[in-house]
């Protein structure tokens, strides 16, 4: 049985002042069915691993080294030194913004793991994609290279993120996700063995909000959520956190 992820990603939004949001809910999910999840800008990752709640801090990439001359970088290691239990790899606004191919994401991936931190590696179809009826194409390309050997049910979850989602208030069918998510499980039973597979957290991100959580949670595996603009408000979140 796969225990289902609500994962905030905060992008470049938070300041210590928001840190309240964190204590509001640490407070308002204390008895969540769900682990929870807020990954903020680096400066605030320390802060909300020390308040030590139900909320667990991530960060939202990682450099591929663990050292070295590297200026403006941040490796896993000392991610997890932080507090950090997870980073987010691969979303695709830093594959769009900063040119970071599925290699690259591999090779984050694979230093995330040998920092002890669990990988969310990002996948999904922009709409041109999707109307060229190319989206598992895509996302089978993307799983293949972005997700080194070595994967487990422990130190793995997949984001699936259809482009044209994030931030737009457009959300797929729950056809749509299904079939999306049923073709990453069978990719990663094929790839890493069923217990791996099967094992495997799979999160739906793109426009996901306390209206239509409810439904889409209830997509054949749907683990989880990797929230953007609504985990931003505690009491936002909380709606998530409690119906996942
Ligand atoms: O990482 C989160 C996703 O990009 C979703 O963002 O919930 O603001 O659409 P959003």
């Amino acid at each position: 049985m796969r225990r289902k992820l609500a994962a905030g990603n905060w992008k470049m939004n938070g300041l210590q002042a928001n840190l309240s949001e964190v204590r509001t809910l640490n407070e308002l999910a204390k008895d969540a069915q769900c682990d929870v999840l807020l990954c903020p800008p680096a400066p605030l990752i320390g802060a909300i691993a020390a308040e030590g709640g139900v909320v667990k801090a991530g960060a939202q990439d990682c450099h591929t080294a663990v050292s070295g001359a590297h200026t403006g970088e941040i490796s896993a290691e000392m991610l997890a030194d932080a507090g950090a239990k997870y980073v987010i790899l691969g979303h695709s606004e830093r594959r769009a913004d900063m040119g970071e191919t599925d290699t690259i994401v591999r090779d984050k991936t694979q230093a995330a793991w040998t920092a002890g931190l669990v990988a969310i590696v990002c996948v999904g179809e922009t709409l041109d994609q999707r109307e060229a009826a190319n989206t598992l194409d895509i996302i089978g390309g993307q799983l293949a290279g972005s997700i080194p050997d070595g994967a487990s049910g422990l130190n793995l979850v997949v984001a699936y993120e259809p482009v044209w989602a994030i931030g737009t208030g457009l959300t797929p069918t729950t056809d749509q996700i299904g079939e999306v998510h049923d073709f990453i499980r069978t990719r990663l039973e094929r790839r890493f063995g069923t217990g791996v597979g099967r094992s495997t957290r799979i999160l739906y991100g793109g426009s996901m909000n306390p209206k239509n959580v409810t439904e889409i949670a209830a997509v054949s595996n749907v683990d989880g959520g990797l929230v953007g603009g609504a985990s931003l408000k505690a009491a936002d979140f909380n709606v998530i956190v409690q119906a996942l």
